[in-house]
């Protein structure tokens, strides 16, 4: 997703800007640019591909001298990716440039309105839009403040935006509309970005942009207004993410680094929420009395932070016996939700920036329904929009691919579920602790089968070739099996689809022909026979199947099955804890295999801000 950096200061922006470009590549991106004000002058370059293709055109950036700057990583979504519809974005005078994350919707009418008024567009993307509105309003009222008010005003849609005028060569504005921003404070002056990433090298000081607000930053300091123009003080927050944490420690890949860094995510997320053996959530605004007076339950989310609301469902049915719907949040948005008062919507998402999980969460909220979100990045939008909100502490994920960020989250929805069924009554005294211990007892078992990597990638040797890949398996093993094949599918390009395995002959099974790999799960104990009978009516068809059980089963399916990766047992209800592992690591291993960009998957993006 399009990625911003600001600096205003006595330093030279260029090469701020270009270093902090670079920590946010991540986010994904098709082209990136720079603008940079230096003697009164505005000094643009911008260009499709890689951040180093830019930093080559810009010397590092020793060709656009200059104190005040703006940034930009792309990931088009209006125009395609090319060297004029990358940002920034310089009106028609050539003094004023601009980037932009998220979408105007009036663009069109705007465009019009300017092209009637004798403007020219060099770009098909909505961004150059607000170049020349600002272009046209500052020419009508001589100040550059009205002009940005102006402009303000006459957009509609999603934006964080940066902006700076050769006029005013110490200062850059910043705007924020339903699109991630924030500002940091520095000793040498002062910063926007689209993400901390971009920022912990030169500052841990920061503030979060709140939606209408307007920033203006000088070397000195930053003023920052409300709709109403009213100054509004910040709360400022100290980032205390290493740099070392955000990158990559070592390991080939993100990815990797990540899933290693499990076990100690998972104790991050649940140790101070488990004290004496109890479980106490004391980030949690709800009372007994609320909780006991749940009415409906919702879980609302996209892609993998979905899958663990699909486990989610299983395991809050059962310890709380009653319905869990869980929703798509892109479906959910348009559906008429049968929502309201009373109910609650769990609202899962890393990057707390998702925009499709966003207008999810608002539509619930809009019909009354109680907001809890579980977020990782703190003080994302989600966070900040939620009646209540649980940080999963994970620490920055950097690799599209999710691993660290879908664990932690599954295990804040088992510690909730324990929490909310003990008061509730529904879940006894046995169950309570069983789960609790089991879930103190993760990091260790995860490390076990961290430790066991090597054989999961011999078996990704074997399985790299195939173009092909079903998962089946029933009850939590079909809900992770839509992990499993997401990340497998993801990173390696390798077509793959998740079934439920009493679903296949409906239908699927006709797609089973020799030599089809199947990844059979069988990590569910109570449902192990249904899954022995799948994996021999697969195998009947000519599969060759991969199977994934629990050490105890590992032999009686070995009978079967030439292929068996057997981990630890659990609690059942916790096993997708540890059977997703393997999964991302199977996956790894076969992108690894295959020579694809892991970290960066094509098409893909970390933090999806558009609809
Ligand atoms: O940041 P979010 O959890 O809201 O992101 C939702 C999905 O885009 C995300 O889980 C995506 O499916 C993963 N990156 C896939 O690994």
């Amino acid at each position: 997703m399009c990625g911003i950096v600001g600096f205003v200061g006595s330093e030279q922006a260029a090469p701020i800007l270009l270093d902090g470009l670079r920590r946010l590549e991540y986010r994904g991106y098709d082209s990136s640019g720079i603008a940079v004000c230096g003697d009164c002058e505005l000094r643009v370059k911008k260009v499709r591909g890689r951040l180093d293709v830019l930093s080559e055109l810009t010397h590092q950036g020793a060709d656009l001298p200059g104190t005040l700057g703006i940034g930009h990583t792309r990931w088009a979504t209006h125009g395609e990716p090319n060297d004029v519809n990358a940002h920034p974005h310089v009106s028609s005078s050539g003094r004023i440039a601009v980037v932009h994350n998220g979408i105007i919707e009036n663009y069109m009418e705007l465009k019009n309105q300017l092209i009637q008024k004798g403007y020219t567009f060099r770009s098909e993307t909505d961004t150059e839009v607000v170049a020349q509105l600002l272009d046209y309003y500052y020419d009508q009222c001589g100040d550059f403040f009205e002009a940005v008010m102006c402009m303000l005003n006459a957009v509609d849609g999603a934006y964080a935006l940066g902006i700076v005028c050769a006029d005013y060569p110490d200062r850059m504005y910043a705007a924020r509309k339903d699109a991630p921003l924030l500002l940091g404070y520095g000793e040498g002056g002062n910063y926007i970005a689209s993400d901390v990433t971009a920022l912990i090298r030169y500052t841990r000081d920061i503030a979060y942009m709140d939606d209408g607000e307007l920033a203006i930053l000088s070397a000195g300091g930053i003023r920052i207004y409300d709709r109403q123009m009213r100054p509004v003080e910040k709360e400022h927050h100290h980032v205390d993410w290493e740099i070392d944490a955000a990158e990559k420690g070592g390991y080939a890949h993100f990815m990797l680094k990540e899933i290693m860094e499990q076990p100690r995510a998972i104790r991050d997320a649940t140790a101070a929420r488990i004290q004496n053996g109890r479980v106490v959530f004391s980030d949690l605004n709800m009372t007994p009395e609320q909780i006991r007076a749940i009415g409906k339950i919702y879980i609302v989310a996209c892609g993998s932070s979905y899958h663990v609301g699909v486990v989610g469902k299983y395991n809050l049915e059962r310890m709380l016996r009653r319905n869990v719907e869980v929703c798509l949040a892109s479906e959910f948005r348009y559906s008429d939700p049968i929502v309201g008062e009373g109910d609650l919507v769990i609202v899962i998402s890393q990057s707390g920036e998702t925009l499709d999980t966003m207008a999810a969460l608002r539509e619930a909220k809009k019909r009354g329904a109680r907001i809890l979100s579980i977020v990782n990045v703190v003080g994302s939008s989600i966070a900040r929009e939620s009646d209540d909100v649980l940080y999963t502490w994970a620490g920055p994920e950097i690799a599209v691919a999710t691993t660290k960020a879908y664990s932690t989250q599954m295990a804040l929805l088992n510690l909730l579920g324990v929490y909310f069924g003990d008061i509730m009554g529904t879940v006894d005294y046995e169950t309570y602790t069983d789960m609790v211990r089991g879930i103190q007892a993760l990091p260790e078992q995860m490390e076990e089968i961290l430790l066991r990597r090597e054989e999961i990638h011999t078996l990704a040797q074997e399985c790299a070739h195939h173009e092909d890949v079903f998962f089946i398996g029933r009850n939590l093993d079909y809900a992770l099996s839509l992990e499993g094949s997401l990340k497998l599918k993801e990173i390696s390009y390798i077509h793959s689809e998740a079934y439920a395995s009493g679903e296949l002959k409906h239908g699927t099974i006709s797609l089973i022909e020799d030599g089809t790999l199947v990844i059979a799960l069988s990590l569910y104990d109570p449902l192990f026979d249904k899954a022995m009978s799948n994996v021999v009516e697969v195998q009947a068809r000519g599969a060759r199947v991969l199977a994934l059980t629990i050490d105890r089963r590992a032999a009686a399916m070995a009978e079967r099955v030439p292929m068996v990766l057997p981990i630890p047992e659990t609690e059942p209800m916790l096993q997708p804890q540890l059977g997703v592992v393997p999964l991302q690591l199977l996956a790894y291993y076969i992108a690894l295999e295959r020579g694809c960009d892991i970290d960066k998957p094509r098409n893909l993006a970390k933090s999806v801000t558009v609809e």
